[in-house]
């Protein structure tokens, strides 16, 4: 079996639900404390055995490709006043096999994944969409890893789903699971991209991470737009798992939408609480404006 060695990020959206801040700005540079959301990911990659990363962006995304070249006249400038660590941060993240390809015209995830396909050749690969964090502070496993372990075993295409609540499976790509082949592995009737609450076939949505056998591009090849006029990645799932078997993992670990702003605030305050330099004030801070919030809350009531 071959092994998986690369890994697609696509980074082409627009980032409209963070407006004004994505104007010039791409979103996947909105910083987790002080991370790039995207260096998540491919901290993930990494730690999950992936050697090569590509990275399928558009326009507005020059900020990506800068952060992962390297800034001579930055690392000279911490190196010549001993700034030692700082230079680790900065070298950190240049240390890297990462490649770029513009998706011009952009027609939805399944055709950012489809332009990758030289860079993939005929192997298998995992796909990482980059608003889905997971094991942000290290206490569990990424899931990436926990994907590829089991493509390992199946040999079969597999993505990650987590439960959710019924109202926000529209938000969602959501699985019709048919049976838990072992525990937390389901074989799958089918996917549906998106679908009102009302329709879903279960609350298992997919949440960014799938390991692909190189057989989903000629799937995707032959894809017509779907939901929203957009080639869908979750349709040429459908359409793959009717010719080979695709499983759903379902990920029990911490999970993080940075997509929205509500879930971009929590993962701050997430990640905040454990970084070294933030952990103590902060929760010092939350302390202090829980008790404020709660008296407020207390005085509206009266
Ligand atoms: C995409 C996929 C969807 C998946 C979601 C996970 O949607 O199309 O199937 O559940 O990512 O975050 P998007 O969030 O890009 O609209």
């Amino acid at each position: 079996m071959k092994q998986v060695r690369k890994a697609i990020i696509p980074a082409a959206g627009l980032g409209t639900r963070f407006l004004p801040a994505t104007k010039a700005l791409a979103k996947e540079m909105l910083p987790i404390v002080d991370k790039p959301t995207i260096q998540f990911i491919v901290e993930e990659a990494r730690q999950s055995g992936i050697e090569d990363i590509v990275v399928v962006d558009g326009k507005n995304k020059r900020s990506i490709e800068d952060h992962f070249d390297s800034n001579p006249e930055l690392e000279d400038n911490l190196r010549s006043k001993h700034k030692d660590e700082m230079l680790k941060l900065v070298e950190e993240t240049t240390d890297i096999n990462i490649y770029f390809i513009r998706q011009s015209h952009p027609r939805g995830l399944g055709d950012a994944v489809l332009t990758a396909r030289a860079f993939i050749g005929d192997e298998p690969f995992v796909v990482m969409l980059g608003d889905d964090l997971n094991n942000i502070n290290g206490n569990g496993n990424p899931l990436t890893k926990e994907l590829i372990t089991s493509y390992q075993e199946t040999g079969a295409s597999t993505l990650a789903v987590m439960r959710v609540p019924h109202e926000d499976t529209a938000k969602y790509g959501v699985i019709n699971p048919s049976a838990e082949v072992k525990p937390g592995l389901y074989n799958v009737t089918n996917f549906v991209e998106k679908p009102d609450p009302k329709d879903a076939p279960s609350d298992l949505a997919i949440i960014g991470r799938y390991v692909f056998t190189p057989e989903i591009f000629d799937v995707l090849e032959n894809t017509k737009p779907g939901k929203g006029n957009e080639i869908q990645l979750t349709d040429a799932i459908n359409t793959l798992n009717k010719t080979q078997r695709v499983f759903a993992h379902e990920y029990k670990g911490d999970r993080y939408d940075t997509g929205n702003k509500f879930g971009w605030l929590e993962t701050n305050i997430e990640y905040g609480l454990n970084h070294p330099q933030t952990k103590d004030e902060l929760r010092e801070y939350i302390k202090t404006l829980g008790v404020k919030l709660a008296a407020e809350d207390k005085a509206k009531k009266k």
